[in-house]
């Protein structure tokens, strides 16, 4: 009996000591994970922007008369060019815009210094040429965009090119 008795304390003890070392193991283990892994994961500002993002509301909601940042710059650009925008020189604008047609006579265009072509249009008068290039029109021959399609041009610039494209005619 007093040696099942002795047994049962050393086996005791033993489980003891393997039972508190395994506590103390975990308790190290995570100390050490607290300490690692909150430096160099949840603190780190790469995972902090993550988690920003992934939270972040889907929607914004702005008051009439607030901006966002990023909406100002772009009412700003959306008015700038305007006065910013250096005009076309006629040739500029007729390479740029009326040489695709009227550089070939495509669709019946009028060919740049083809005088015969031109005569009988120039005799129209000025006025009638730059209402025509300026708001389009169809003529006997074909169709004539307004502005050759490029409505980005101003009324000066196409003017500008139908006179450039007169000169040339004559
Ligand atoms: C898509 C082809 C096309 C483009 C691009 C084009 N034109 Fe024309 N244009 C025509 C055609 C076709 C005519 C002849 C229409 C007719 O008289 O039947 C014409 C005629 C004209 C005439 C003569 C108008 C008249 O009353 O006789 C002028 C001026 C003219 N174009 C200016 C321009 C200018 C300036 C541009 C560039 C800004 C331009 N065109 C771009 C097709 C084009």
């Amino acid at each position: 009996m007093s040696r099942d008795q002795k047994f049962f304390d050393i086996y005791s003890l033993v489980i003891g000591i393997l039972a508190a070392f395994a506590l103390a193991i975990l308790v190290l283990a995570m100390k050490i994970s607290d300490l690692k892994q909150g430096v160099y994961t949840r603190d780190t500002a790469e995972y902090q922007a993550q988690v920003t993002a992934r939270i972040r509301p889907l929607g914004q909601i702005y008051l009439p008369g607030e901006q966002t940042e990023a909406s100002a710059p772009t009412i700003e650009t959306a008015v700038e060019p305007k006065p910013v925008a250096t005009a076309l020189s006629g040739p500029q604008v007729y390479n740029s815009a009326c040489l695709a047609c009227h550089g070939a006579g495509i669709g019946g265009a009028p060919i740049l210094g083809d005088a015969a072509a031109w005569a009988p249009r120039i005799t129209q008068g000025a006025d009638v040429l730059k209402d025509h290039a300026i708001n389009g029109y169809t003529g006997q021959v074909g169709y004539m965009p307004a502005k050759g399609g490029r409505i980005d041009l101003s009324d000066e610039e196409v003017a500008d090119a139908v006179e450039y494209m007169v000169s040339e005619a004559q």
